[in-house]
């Protein structure tokens, strides 16, 4: 069927596009709109033309998997683009949905854009490392001016279409766009104006030019690693000095390189990966979900609190519970508090700060939990306790209500049994702070039913969350491997290096450029919260039975110092900013002498990176053998979105390929000859080894099924 046909209405030509799920601009759409056009224009009994799209949205952009293809090129698309804008009829664009990348470029090169209200707008290109590469980045500031499309191309952040009115990228509002773009296409037909061709404007503030110039160069040169950047300021300086054919060349070029780089690739991997991780295998597309109106959270710390948020954002009635009055108001005021700083910051009005807090009821007794659709449990991180709370609402929690037990590490397939109901069980791993963090780890224990999994999902997309599933084990998929990281980060201490070189490196584009390294981000999380999960997986016998295993943040948690709560763990804390500790550096040398280690003054740089990022991806590798992961894209969407690390690098695992398997493999194995194996921490996974053998990218690697 074609993906885009000429109809024809009442003297007018309506150019339709189908080419679901969001109208993404194809090779094959290209050339259906090519043909299309064509009729058009050869028939003369068509006063003007109005473009649409069917299904959910306007164009959403052009194909992203089709940059994949070597000989992709835009060339085909925009020479229809200037067709279209060449035409002396009329081109009305009627716009709905997300009218992104591709998308806009097209409602661009027509004379006329009519919106429908909830319309959102913009050029996100950058998010995937890319420009626009079909004259967006010429035709956006002609319409909206230079400093309008600097913020919308180097953000990728899109417009409300009260915003794009307002600033001149699209011309009337109409919740009915197709009827009102076929209004106004006889009217301008009737009265027979001249297109407005947006190539044959000036951009309105072209004055003040140097200015906004000057302010792309330095974000640019903010973000070296981000090269798309300073390809924005180049084509925006095209757009302002040069004509429009010079300013489609600078544009072409630049496109052309930024699609192969690998920042670019990481991106497009990300993407994809991140809506690959919706698709759970083996669970039936058509699994009905159960309903969940109301949700209630038991234990309002921190954790349950922020849970509590991000159920009250999406719209649900939440129910908190806690064991004492006083846990209570303490957990209510800091709710409050957090929604009163949201405010003040101006990202929320009174209104929706009451409407939320009044979506909220406190009570101290359990039962009141039992009309609830869905309890989420976030009690303190102790198994003791969560069997105990569990036993409590198998039984409390109506029929068919789902329990989630929130938790970074603890063995759900246990909770799940002590429930007594272990089918409507599964784990949340949330991020801290719970109502900000994007990532939302789903453990799926062994007797999960489907329909659980299947409402999860659909709730994790309710309130906004990049949902990713985990099979169980010791902190799933991404403290799994955190656990490695801060394994090496902690032995370097104790053989020489500071947190200071250690986070620097890591922090540092150059070799990473994750937002925070390992010993700030446990400041930050706790040290006392990390020792105790360790000292609990030690003692329950499943973790490492070496005395030596992350020493540093065992005796800083007994020494107190817990990071920034305390003023003092890995670092010190002076006015909340970070100072190298001498107590910290003073426990490094101890433990070196008690554990008999040779202390070296200048660990490299390069081998403080490869120790930490190199065992991360072999972990991946076994997480992934295990299956407690189903793909390898989940890896990188659990590292992007829930511990920082940046997605130009695409995740540890696209990282690691991009590496090379075989040189992290040979690296492994160098570790394993020089610092010993006793542990097993160097055992490079047979699934990385086979890979490596056989010159292969993890990032490609699937389970057979
Ligand atoms: N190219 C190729 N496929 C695309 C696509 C694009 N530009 N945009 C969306 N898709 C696909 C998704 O991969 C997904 O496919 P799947 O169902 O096989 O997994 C499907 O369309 C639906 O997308 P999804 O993101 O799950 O739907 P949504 O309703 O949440 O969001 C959009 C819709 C358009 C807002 C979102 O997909 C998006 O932001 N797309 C990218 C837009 C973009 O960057 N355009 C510029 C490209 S240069």
């Amino acid at each position: 069927m074609a993906k885009a046909e000429l109809l024809r209405e009442d003297g007018i030509g309506i150019l339709r596009i189908d080419n679901p799920p969001v109208n993404a601009i194809s090779p094959e759409l290209v050339a259906d709109l090519s043909r299309s056009f064509t009729e058009f224009e050869e028939d003369a009994g068509l006063t003007a033309l109005v473009i649409e799209c069917a299904g959910r949205t306007f164009v959403a952009g052009g194909d992203i998997a089709a940059f994949e293809d070597p000989e992709f090129s835009a060339a085909p698309y925009n020479s229809v683009l200037a067709r279209i804008e060449a035409c002396d009829r009329p081109v009305m664009a009627s716009l709905f949905g997300t009218v992104l990348g591709g998308g806009l470029e097209l409602a661009m090169a027509c004379h006329f854009r009519i919106a429908a209200s909830s319309t959102r707008l913009g050029l996100p290109e950058i998010t995937l490392g890319l420009i626009p590469g079909s004259l967006g980045t010429q035709r956006l500031p002609r319409l909206v001016g230079l400093e309008i499309a600097l913020d919308m191309i180097s953000k990728g952040k899109p417009l409300s279409a009260s915003g794009a009115l307002a600033a001149g990228l699209v011309d009337m509002l109409d919740d009915e766009p197709g009827r009102a773009a076929r209004s106004k296409a006889v009217e301008l037909a009737v009265q027979g104006m001249a297109p407005r061709r947006t190539r044959a404007l000036t951009p309105p503030d072209i004055d003040n030019a140097d200015a906004v110039l000057a302010g792309a160069r330095r974000a640019a040169e903010a973000k070296p690693w981000l090269p798309a950047l300073s390809a924005v300021a180049d084509c925006l300086e095209a757009a302002a000095r040069k004509s429009f054919p010079d300013g489609e060349a600078v544009e072409k070029r630049a496109f052309h390189d930024l699609i192969g780089t690998t920042q670019s690739r990481a991106m497009r991997h990300l993407f994809f990966a991140e809506r690959a991780a919706q698709k759970i295998p083996g669970l039936d597309r058509e699994t009905k979900p159960r309903p969940v109106e109301k949700v209630g959270i038991l234990g309002v710390g921190t954790m349950g609190g922020g849970i509590a948020m991000t159920f009250a954002d999406a719209g649900f009635q939440v129910t908190l519970v806690e064991t004492s009055s006083e846990a209570l108001v303490r957990g209510q005021a800091l709710i409050a508090d957090a929604y009163k700083a949201t405010q003040s910051r101006g990202l929320m009005s009174e209104e929706a700060v009451m409407a939320r807090l009044g979506a909220m009821n406190g009570s101290t007794e359990m039962s009141d939990l039992g009309d609830c659709d869905i309890v989420v449990e976030a009690v303190f991180e102790d198994m003791e306790l969560k069997l105990s709370v569990a036993r409590q609402l198998g039984e409390i929690c109506k029929p068919g209500a789902i329990i989630a037990t929130n938790t970074s590490t603890l063995d759900v397939n246990r909770i799940a049994a002590a429930t007594g109901r272990p089918g409507d069980v599964l784990g949340t791993h949330f991020f801290s702070p719970a109502n900000i963090m994007k990532l939302l780890e789903i453990v799926r224990g062994a007797d999960i039913e489907p329909d659980v999994l299947a409402t999860v999902m659909l709730l994790a997309r309710k309130i906004r969350k990049t949902a990713v599933v985990s099979g169980v084990c010791y902190g799933f998929i991404g403290n799994r491997m955190a656990e490695v990281y801060m394994r090496e980060s902690e032995a370097m201490q104790v053989e020489g290096a500071t947190p200071v070189q250690i986070d620097g490196i890591i922090e540092n584009p150059k070799y990473l450029g994750m937002a925070m390294g390992p010993s700030r981000m446990l400041d930050m999380a706790g040290v006392d919260v990390g020792a105790r999960t360790v000292i609990e997986w030690i003692k329950g016998g499943d973790g490492p039975q070496d005395p030596a295993y992350r020493a540093m943040c065992r005796n800083l948690y007994e020494r107190g110092q817990h990071g920034q709560k305390t003023g003092h763990g890995y670092y010190r804390y002076e006015c909340r900013n970070p100072v190298p500790s001498e107590e910290t550096a003073e426990l490094g040398r101890h433990l070196a002498r008690e554990q008999g280690i040779n202390r070296r003054d200048n660990i490299p740089d390069e081998e403080i990176f490869e120790r930490l990022l190199f065992p991360m991806a072999n972990e991946a590798a076994f997480i992934l053998e295990e299956g407690i992961a189903y793909r390898p894209g989940d890896v990188d969407i659990v590292w992007t979105a829930g511990y920082g690390f940046p997605a130009w690098r695409g995740g540890p695992v696209f990282m690691a390929d991009e590496i090379g398997l075989e040189k992290i493999v040979a690296r492994l194995d160098y570790y394993a000859a020089t610092l010993g194996n006793e542990h097993g921490y160097w055992t490079v996974s047979p699934l990385l080894r086979r890979l490596a053998e056989k010159g292969e990218r993890l990032s490609d690697w699937r389970r057979e099924t």
